[in-house]
């Protein structure tokens, strides 16, 4: 199955190439796969460090409360953001939500771990209860990237998202904006957001996220404008 994909990833982009030096860049990075051996102190972090440094930039300016993930992984993230809010002496927190986390997720006060869907009515209920008296709440999309689960999410999630702040949408590069174009792929971030946005003018993409010309998440730092 995997060695099939491989050879439909070589395919796809033999007939899409890319179309700008950008695009090219995008591909190379995107394929090397370096990204899957990015580490934060020691912990696998599935980012590029492009939109790592923006987050970085964004908890300084924003401030939040709290950070709603969905996605765990190793906890790499999540560190990442609590180290940050240590290092700003805020009072942030971290909720992150995974399926199936790895077992060697890292302790630190500031992180919650809930284990479970992130669509189920039990998880979602449990992080209504951890969010009552904050104030200012970011929500980040990072768990499966299907079109069909994230609209799930988005639909779920938006709402306490506070005004000002900020619901990311992770990976909207892949289903060839640009990377993994072509047949083999399906629907993904991207076309749950084209799906969701029209429905809540509330949200807009903030392009000038993508400021450092290469972000796995296009159109994907939607800010709360009302
Ligand atoms: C891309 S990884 C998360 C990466 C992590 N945020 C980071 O930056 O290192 C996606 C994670 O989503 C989890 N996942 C998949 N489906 C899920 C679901 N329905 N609910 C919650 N987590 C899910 C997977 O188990 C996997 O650990």
């Amino acid at each position: 199955m995997i060695f099939f994909k491989r050879v439909l990833a070589r395919i796809n982009r033999v007939l899409n190439p890319p179309k700008n030096i950008e695009e090219e860049f995008h591909a190379k990075y995107y394929y090397s796969k370096v990204w899957s051996e990015t580490y934060f102190l020691g912990k696998k972090v599935f980012k590029c460090p492009n939109d790592l440094w923006l987050y970085q930039e964004m908890l300084w300016e924003l401030r939040p409360d709290v950070i709603i993930e969905c996605g765990t992984f190793h906890g790499g993230s999540a560190l990442y953001y609590a180290k940050l809010f240590d290092m700003m002496d805020l009072d942030g927190e971290i909720i992150t939500i995974d399926v199936d986390p790895m077992p060697d997720m890292p302790v630190h006060r500031r992180i919650t771990y809930l284990v479970g869907s992130s669509t189920s009515s039990e998880i979602v209920g449990k992080v209504k209860e951890l969010i009552e008296d904050k104030k200012k709440i970011m929500v980040i999309l990072d768990s499966d990237h299907s079109k069909e689960h994230v609209l799930k999410e988005l639909e779920l999630y938006h709402g306490f998202v506070t005004p000002g702040s900020y619901l990311v949408v992770e990976d909207s590069n892949i289903n060839g904006h640009p990377v993994y174009s072509g047949f083999g792929q399906g629907p993904g971030p991207w076309e749950a957001m084209e799906a969701f946005l029209p429905g809540h003018p509330e949200f807009v993409p903030d392009k000038t996220k993508e400021k450092f010309l290469m972000s796995f998440n296009p159109n994907g730092y939607l800010k709360r404008i009302k």
